[in-house]
């Protein structure tokens, strides 16, 4: 196990600690992913490197969008169904993977709270401004709470994950962000995270968006005011500031439409012309056909078969599952079969 790049305790009274493992230079293996896919035959890249700070806080505009259901779907399902989940679950503890600003789940700490069980916060998120920020909200909104906050790559950090103590702990994973893996890497990826529970104590609390009327599903991802489109194209910004390249990012349309075959939302950049990119960093010389186009996300929508059957193939058996009053988006709870 490698040690943290830096492990900063924050709170004079040693409710907070944040370690990374994100190394400057070594950030989230951009160097890696941009290599690897920019040199693909069809281009593309991860999703994760949208979230700098400033992807970050499009995210959050995006929350708040007319069109963009899912973040409101899922709060409502908290709202009415926390003081449940803290019932059958008796957590004590909740890790949550790719938090974010952790708004919804302060819902679901309020429920954990007045059930009298709450006692720590591990969030996990490549932002580390983000697990910065929730670790002093949270201590200071949540008396006696302690955080012990991992800024990291939830595909390769997992292991830094502190050891569950002996209250039962929800691994929480929101946003219905599962849906960014392709359909092995889902299960490969709900394996890896189901090692984190023990058998009959602890529960994954999963978000998945549901499929519906594919124009609603296009209408959250490509919104009226522009939004997503400028969170899409922040990855090139991401590039350019971190690698040294001379994207224009203006001159990338912003694509998003449903694959109904494969049931998942599509994110793309598509070249307006042809272009020639310089990536110094990586002595990589990029060329894109006019209209070409650079998957930078999916996201896969689910039916509740869809689920059961990727929760079994990772060892976890469904034990709820819960949806808003429209039925857009559901949240489950899962326990390892043993
Ligand atoms: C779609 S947002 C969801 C945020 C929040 N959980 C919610 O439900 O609103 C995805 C979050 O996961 C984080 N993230 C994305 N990929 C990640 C990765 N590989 N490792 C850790 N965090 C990641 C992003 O920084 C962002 O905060």
């Amino acid at each position: 196990m490698n040690p943290p790049a830096s492990a900063v305790s924050t709170a004079t009274d040693g409710t907070i600690v944040v370690h990374s493992y994100l190394r400057p230079g070594e950030e989230r293996t951009l160097a890696e992913d941009v290599l690897d896919g920019l040199t693909k035959p069809f281009k593309e890249l991860p999703p994760k490197h949208f979230y700098d700070t400033r992807g970050a806080e499009l995210f959050d505009q995006i929350c708040e969008l007319p069109e963009y259901y899912p973040t409101r779907a899922e709060r409502s399902i908290l709202v009415l169904h926390a003081a449940q989940i803290a019932h059958a679950t008796g957590a004590g503890e909740i890790v949550e993977l790719g938090s974010g600003t952790a708004e919804k789940t302060r819902v679901l700490l309020s429920a954990l709270a007045a059930a009298g069980t709450l006692r720590r916060y591990v969030p996990v998120d490549v932002t580390e401004a983000m697990v910065r920020r929730c670790a002093d909200e949270l201590t200071a909104d949540f008396g006696g709470l302690h955080v012990h906050g991992i800024v990291g790559d939830f595909e390769r950090h997992l292991s830094h994950v502190p050891r569950a103590d002996d209250e039962p702990r929800i691994v929480a994973f929101l946003g219905g962000t599962i849906g960014n893996f392709t359909p092995g890497a889902r299960r490969r990826f709900l394996r890896q995270v189901a090692r984190l529970l023990r058998p009959g104590v602890d529960h994954l609390l999963l978000g998945t968006d549901l499929v519906k009327d594919p124009a609603v599903l296009e209408a959250a991802y490509d919104d009226a005011a522009g939004v997503t489109a400028e969170f899409n194209r922040n990855v090139l910004r991401v590039i350019n500031r971190e690698l040294g390249a001379d994207f224009e990012p203006e001159a990338f349309e912003h694509v998003a439409f449903f694959d109904r075959e494969r049931e998942w939302i599509e994110m793309r950049l598509r070249a307006s012309r042809r272009m020639h990119v310089s990536i110094p960093e990586l002595g990589l010389e990029v060329d894109f056909a006019a209209r070409e186009e650079l998957r930078t996300e999916i996201s896969a929508k689910f039916t509740p078969q869809r689920l059961r059957d990727d929760l079994a193939a990772a060892g976890l058996e469904l034990t709820q599952i819960l949806t808003d009053p429209a039925g857009q988006f559901a949240l489950s709870l899962s326990t390892p079969t043993g």
